[in-house]
């Protein structure tokens, strides 16, 4: 039996490599709803990846259809745990809609963490444009002031995700944003 019912939808934001997925599922589980990742999502309805809706259509279009999938996400779902892609909390129509129907989570992690963890996959068509430590050292710069408006900040250190999803548990679950079952 789960120990509550979560009322709202739990959104991850933050940075490529903070661990929105591998967290997230496991987070999902540990809640007993659905994870849903909303860049697996974006290349469900696209038929490619994203990867190449950026090689063939770019980057406008790519944030034109991840506004519109988590729009679907956040209005048409029952509440669920939703990791959203490190870009989609920039945009301010999409940050407003999270603001008024979930709850969100910025997942906070060093450069270093970072990199460690984007160096293992290469699918991230930003970090193709140049050194991945001065884009994302950029992108700290640039994102973070606007991910500190998230409702929660939890730190994503290096350790055992189920760490991150405990601090992540220990937020919400005695709080507003769940009902008891
Ligand atoms: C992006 C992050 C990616 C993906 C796309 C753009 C970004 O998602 O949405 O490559 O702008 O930071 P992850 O944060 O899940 O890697």
């Amino acid at each position: 039996m789960p120990p509550f019912r979560l009322a709202r939808t739990v959104v991850l934001v933050g940075l490529m490599g903070a661990g929105k997925s591998s967290i997230g599922k496991r987070l999902a589980q540990r809640l007993h709803v659905p994870f849903v990742d909303a860049d697996t999502e974006i290349e469900q309805a696209a038929g490619c990846t994203i990867d190449e809706i950026f090689e063939r259509h770019g980057e406008t279009a790519f944030r034109d259809g991840e506004r519109r999938v988590i729009a679907r996400l956040l209005t048409g779902s029952p509440p669920h745990v939703l990791a959203t892609g490190g870009g989609a909390f920039m945009d301010p129509e999409t940050r407003a809609r999270i603001k008024a129907t979930a709850v969100s989570i910025w997942l906070r992690a060093d450069l270093d963490v970072l990199l460690r963890r984007v160096k293992k996959r290469n699918n991230r068509p930003l970090l193709k444009k140049g050194d991945p430590r001065e884009i994302l050292e950029r992108l700290i710069a640039t994102r973070y002031p606007v991910y500190a408006e998230a409702d929660l900040v939890v730190d994503s250190l290096d350790g055992p995700h189920d760490q991150v999803v405990d601090a992540i548990l220990t937020l919400i679950a005695p709080g507003e944003e769940t009902e008891h079952a």
